[in-house]
């Protein structure tokens, strides 16, 4: 099935956004290197265009981490479905997450990574719903925020259809 889909977010938007986090980033650690944590699925994409941003050295990393099933309501259960390759102690993480909802997730997450004593460790959110936290979670750097809304594109996906969309749209359902 075919859901309608309105652009939220064009993807004009999303590459000026991207390009200026890149900038902050290379700025803030000059000198220095990141180490990029993915979490897949739905962050593969802002993850990658953002390294493309980045001038200082870049290493990145993959973890698979969900708190939802396949459809948009929460389940609330936390679980770590692949781990990092790679040890991060000593390093600069910035842990990429495509969007920020109840927190559940990141809460459960930074606490884990934290433990693995990395030198400094930092959230970045491409979207963040403020209305629907639960938990609280410290995001460094944010897309953008966005309404209580269910939205795709971008990485997000539905029942893991339109992570391709290359712009952030609300579907309708
Ligand atoms: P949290 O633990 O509730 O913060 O959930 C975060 C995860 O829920 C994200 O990484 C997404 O996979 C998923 N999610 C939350 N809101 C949306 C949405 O609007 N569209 C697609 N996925 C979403
Ligand atoms: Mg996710």
């Amino acid at each position: 099935m075919e859901h309608k889909i309105s652009v939220l977010i064009s993807e004009e938007e999303v590459d000026a956004k991207i390009r200026q986090l890149g900038e902050q980033i290379s700025k803030e650690y000059e000198g220095e290197a990141v180490h990029l944590v993915c979490i897949l699925k739905g962050s593969v994409f802002i993850t990658c265009e953002l390294a493309k941003r980045i001038t200082v050295p870049v290493t990145m990393d993959f973890m698979s981490i969900s708190s939802y099933g396949d459809g948009t309501k929460s389940s609330g259960v936390v679980k770590l479905a692949k781990d990092l390759d790679e040890t991060i102690e000593g390093k600069n993480v910035i842990v990429v997450e495509d969007i920020i909802d109840s927190g559940r997730t990141l809460s459960y997450l930074l606490p884990v990574l934290r433990e693995r004593k990395p030198k400094s460790l930092k959230l970045l959110a491409f979207l963040d719903k403020p209305d629907r936290r639960v938990k609280e979670v410290p995001v460094d750097y944010t897309g953008f925020e966005i309404p209580d809304e269910f939205v795709v594109g971008y990485g997000l996906d539905y029942a893991q259809k339109y992570r391709n969309l290359p712009y952030v749209g609300i579907v309708e359902v």
